[in-house]
């Protein structure tokens, strides 16, 4: 059986003040949940959120790092420092990184199996263009994000890798994918995994929705046989989060 995890991802917003109180506010209501509850946050904010979730169940994860041990890369962070701060899971792949911060395919390749060796839980996001979308290539265009992210990854860590589908047309624009859109890649990406790797791998592999996910749409779309939870931006912000938990 998979677990059911949620997962907010905070973007460039609070600042470690407001972590410590937003994480002390959360907490106490998403006691003894079910699914596994986690929030990626900004590298600043990591000591105060792993400080105030010590002890909550929640997880804090790492929204980037970069793939080197250690040297000349300013302004760059590196796995051991997130490790050694406490944190367990980090993003990888996000469309904001590949848009914005121009990272590759063959980057996130790197990032997933650095993370890997580095004995991290990595989150892999994946996605499409609106104009992908329209021209009916969004499954080809995953299954090329995929096959390429888990380029010398074997089934067993694949297995412990958890997926985030998100069309970049649904992140931050209120414009959530239907339910049956959702399910169609997230299962399209499970007989992915199997093809790859095997059956077992795809039954274990925790599949993830996000793009707009807010405490009004959440229970239908984790209600669908290859959606194991959902990547939360502007919504895990608020402690309405705690609905999309308990979705
Ligand atoms: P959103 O962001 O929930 O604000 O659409 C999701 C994400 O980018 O992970």
């Amino acid at each position: 059986m998979r677990r059911k995890l949620a997962a907010g991802n905070w973007k460039m917003n609070m600042t470690p003040t407001q972590t410590k109180e937003f994480l002390k506010e959360i907490a106490p209501l998403v006691k003894g949940a079910e699914s596994e509850v986690l929030f990626f946050v900004p590298a600043i904010d990591i000591p105060a959120a792993v400080e105030a979730a010590a002890g909550t169940g929640i997880g804090i994860g790492a929204e980037n790092f970069y793939f080197e041990d250690k040297g000349a890369f300013t302004g760059e962070i590196s796995l051991e420092m997130i490790k050694d701060a406490g944190v367990s899971y980090v993003l990888i792949g996000h469309s904001e990184r590949r848009t914005i911060f121009s990272e590759n395919d063959e980057w996130i390749n790197k990032k997933l199996l650095k993370a890997i060796e580095c004995k991290m839980k990595p989150m892999l996001c994946c996605g499409e263009s609106l104009e992908i979308r329209e021209k009916g290539e969004t499954l080809s265009w995953i299954e090329a994000q995929i096959r390429s992210a888990f380029n010398g990854v074997s089934a067993d860590q694949a297995a412990a890798t958890v997926i985030a589908y998100e069309p970049i047309w649904a992140i931050g624009t209120g414009k959530v994918a239907t339910t049956d859109q959702a399910q169609e890649v997230c299962g399209m990406i499970r007989k992915l995994i199997a093809e790859i790797y095997d059956a077992d791998t795809a039954d274990k592999i925790r599949i993830l929705y996000g793009g707009s996910v807010n405490p009004e749409n959440a229970a239908e779309l984790f209600a669908q046989p290859d959606i194991d939870g959902g990547l939360v931006g502007g919504a895990s912000l608020k402690t309405s989060f705690e609905k999309i938990v308990k979705a």
